[in-house]
């Protein structure tokens, strides 16, 4: 499997190997902070459709899926399989076709039978996300999982997390040993044998059919006791499952994690007191299913594009760390030639990479990049990657103008700048309306030339939803 864009997302052991893992789990966290804000939007998805055909059950999966297509600003079609034409006998090869005259851009997907979702991405001209197919896999399940889990413990490599629970039934079992394993993890499944599947070591973990090794566990991930797909007797009793594989405060560790995908049985696979403990982490992996499946929507929609500035931004980071500063002595040369650096200057309005000559102590010529004729006695500094400020510049402050100026404002946020010691300020977006077309960045800089008491600049939210300078 290539580590680039897919178009679909219906399996972790086709579609997701580490790189993209980590890739979706560090787009769901650039996403965390939309749920603070007052207005927790972004235009990131504004004109695409998000179908979500649910033909089972589902509290999390559901809603999560249609808070993170709102969240981006998609809209919504939401079907549910009872009642709709479904219990008048249409099929889902011909519901598929039905709803996929509304041009849905993505289909997300449930049903009973294994295999569906890879049907649906058959039929439909939309990008198909598996959110559960029979007992086949449950992909962003074990996304949200992996994601809450590296939030707690950090990276997975070594971790040894234990499954526990009526794995013959679950998708969330199967997805879960690859995603984990992907990750670095070692996985060990554990319950009664009867739901254990054959072979199921070919996955590559371990198998257990008692608790008596659980204390080996950093993470214990209980399965839900799948009653409805029960059609044989597969235990002597729940009680008989309770009192070997229940996970209570006698099994469990104060220092493990205690996972779980919901809805949970208390009583069976669960004691209550374990659900209600510090260790559970169950609220935690329903709040990550809404930044994952918001990363997994804009992903399979922004593609390669998202992914590509994703990764620029991240270098750009890394870069920024651990780049040495430009001139790193007690008395900086007083004649330097700085080639290709990106200049950032409020003043001017300049954001592009330049040659900048300082001649004595003082800026001589800014010019663009090659320009400039190198001379004798001029220390010369590569700038490439590095950004080139006039003075001390705030890039990240919230001034609030226009519309939430009862927050903070243009006169109070440049005069606190100022009070800083920074010369000038970068203004971010996130203001109502966000300074996202000419008219509004135009309103904006009237504003700031009357009440600004130190220059500033402002940051414009582009149409996908992403902060560009401007
Ligand atoms: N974990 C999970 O898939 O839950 P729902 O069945 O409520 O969607």
């Amino acid at each position: 499997m290539s580590a680039g864009a897919r178009r679909h997302l219906t399996s972790v052991e086709r579609d997701l190997d580490r790189a993209r893992i980590e890739r979706i789990v560090s787009l769901a966290g650039s996403f965390e902070e939309v749920a603070h804000r007052e207005i927790k939007k972004v235009p990131a998805l504004r004109g695409r459709t998000v179908l979500n055909l649910f033909y089972e059950a589902s509290t999390r999966t559901r809603s999560s899926f249609e808070l993170a297509a709102k969240r981006l600003s998609a809209d919504v079609v939401n079907f549910a399989a009872s009642g709709s034409s479904v219990e008048k006998g249409e099929s889902l090869k011909d519901t598929v076709l039905t709803l996929s005259a509304h041009k849905p851009d993505v289909v997300c997907v449930r049903t009973p039978w294994a295999g569906a979702a890879d049907l649906v991405a058959q039929w439909s001209g939309a990008s198909v996300v598996n959110a559960g197919d029979g007992k086949h896999e449950h992909p962003t399940q074990a996304l949200l999982d992996v994601y809450t889990l590296v939030r707690k413990i950090g990276a997975l490599d070594g971790a040894s997390i234990w499954i526990v629970g009526d794995v013959l039934h679950s998708r969330v079992a199967r997805s879960n040993i690859l995603a984990f394993q992907r990750m670095g993890a070692s996985v060990t499944v554990a319950g009664p044998p009867t739901l254990i599947p054959r072979g199921i070591e070919h996955l590559g973990c371990a198998v257990r059919y008692d608790l008596d090794d659980l204390r080996d566990a950093d993470v214990v991930y209980a399965l839900r006791m799948q009653n409805e797909r029960i059609d044989q007797p597969y235990l002597p009793s729940l009680r008989e499952y309770a009192a070997r594989f229940q996970v209570n405060g006698r099994r469990l560790h104060p220092r493990q994690i205690l996972m779980h995908p919901g809805p949970v049985n208390r009583g069976i696979e669960l004691s209550g007191e374990v659900v209600d403990s510090p260790q559970a982490v169950i609220t935690a992996q329903v709040e990550g299913g809404v930044v994952v499946r918001m990363a997994v929507l804009y992903e399979l929609l922004e593609g390669a594009r998202a992914i590509r500035r994703h990764r620029r931004r991240q270098a750009g980071a890394a870069a920024r760390m651990s780049a040495p500063p430009l001139v790193h002595r007690a008395s900086p040369p007083a004649s330097v030639l700085v080639r290709r650096a990106h200049v950032l200057d409020p003043r001017t309005g300049t954001d592009a990479p330049h040659d900048v000559l300082v001649r004595d102590g003082v800026v001589a010529e800014i010019a663009p990049p090659g320009s400039l004729r190198e001379q004798a006695g001029l220390e010369k500094v590569d700038g490439e990657g590095r950004h080139l400020l006039p003075a001390f510049v705030d890039p990240h402050v919230h001034l609030r103008t226009p519309g939430q100026e009862h927050k903070e404002d243009l006169d109070t946020g440049t005069r606190g700048g100022g009070r800083r010691g920074f010369c000038a300020v970068i203004a971010m977006p996130n203001t109502d309306p966000v300074v996202d077309s000419a008219p509004i960045l135009r309103a904006l800089r009237d504003a700031a030339t009357r009440e600004a008491r130190i220059p500033s600049a402002s940051r414009r939210a582009s149409r996908s939803g992403w902060p560009a300078s401007g």
